[in-house]
């Protein structure tokens, strides 16, 4: 897997973006929505003045990362694939990034009070799934929050621009309910799932409207999201 991101580094972005060109949407508006996502799930958790640490699993080239700038006291960001983080640091000096072997992450027990990990369940083998949440438990402090984000199988357009992206060959896509189980099975407290990029705008009352659709598996994209 890390062999596989590895020859992405300069061309993940032009490889997502050929996937979904047919929805007239850019990866970027994507990417706006997730961070949308997780700053309301932290304003909820943890208060809106708040400014958690963080860290992004499976961070890739660091895509999220301009769109998370200012919503953390501190953000690391780590991945299997050490030519994606050797492109992250060189994009985004702000972030601090480590490459790691897929097993143990290179930090302590309790360190940040958020992790999330963008569409990279897909990627991990079935059989690691589980160990692969726990991990990621592991370094969030109790009380904290764990978010998993990841393309929506039961979207038709979704599944359509996985089956464009070249990189998603092997990808084995999770039903929320599925990734609601793993959490659960992790150690999870207080899970909350959530669907969205449903609507391809980006205007507050948008937002609204798909905040009201939450629960209805229609988005391109769900959250699902517990607390240490
Ligand atoms: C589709 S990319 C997503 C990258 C980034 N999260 C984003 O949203 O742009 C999947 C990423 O997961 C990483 N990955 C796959 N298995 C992993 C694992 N076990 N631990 C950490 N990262 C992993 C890959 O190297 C790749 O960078």
């Amino acid at each position: 897997m890390a062999e596989l991101f590895d020859s992405y580094d300069n061309s993940y972005d032009a490889v997502v973006q050929s996937s979904i060109d047919f929805s007239g949407l850019s990866h970027d508006f994507f990417m706006a929505a997730k961070a949308d996502i997780v700053r309301d799930l932290m304003a909820s958790h943890f208060g809106s003045g708040h400014k958690p640490s963080a860290l992004d699993v499976g961070c890739g080239i660091g895509a999220f990362h301009p769109f998370a700038r200012g919503m953390f006291s501190r953000l690391c960001g780590t991945d299997i694939s050490a030519a994606s983080i050797a492109q992250a640091r060189r994009s985004h000096p702000d972030v601090e990034y480590q490459a790691y072997d897929g097993n143990i992450l290179p930090y302590g027990d309790g360190t940040f009070d958020l992790a999330v990990t963008i569409c990279v369940l897909h990627h991990v083998p079935r059989e690691r799934w589980l160990g692969f949440l726990r991990e990621i438990r592991r370094v969030v402090r109790p009380g904290g929050l764990l978010c998993v984000i990841e393309h929506n199988p039961l979207n038709p357009l979704t599944r359509l621009a996985v089956m464009r992206c070249e990189f998603d060959r092997d990808a084995a896509l999770l039903r929320a309910s599925q990734t609601r189980r793993l959490l659960e099975d992790a150690g999870l407290r207080r899970i909350d799932t959530r669907y969205f990029v449903l609507l391809p705008w980006a205007t507050l009352l948008m937002r609204r409207i798909e905040y009201g659709l939450r629960k209805l598996p229609l988005g391109a994209q769900y959250v699902a999201c517990g607390i240490v």
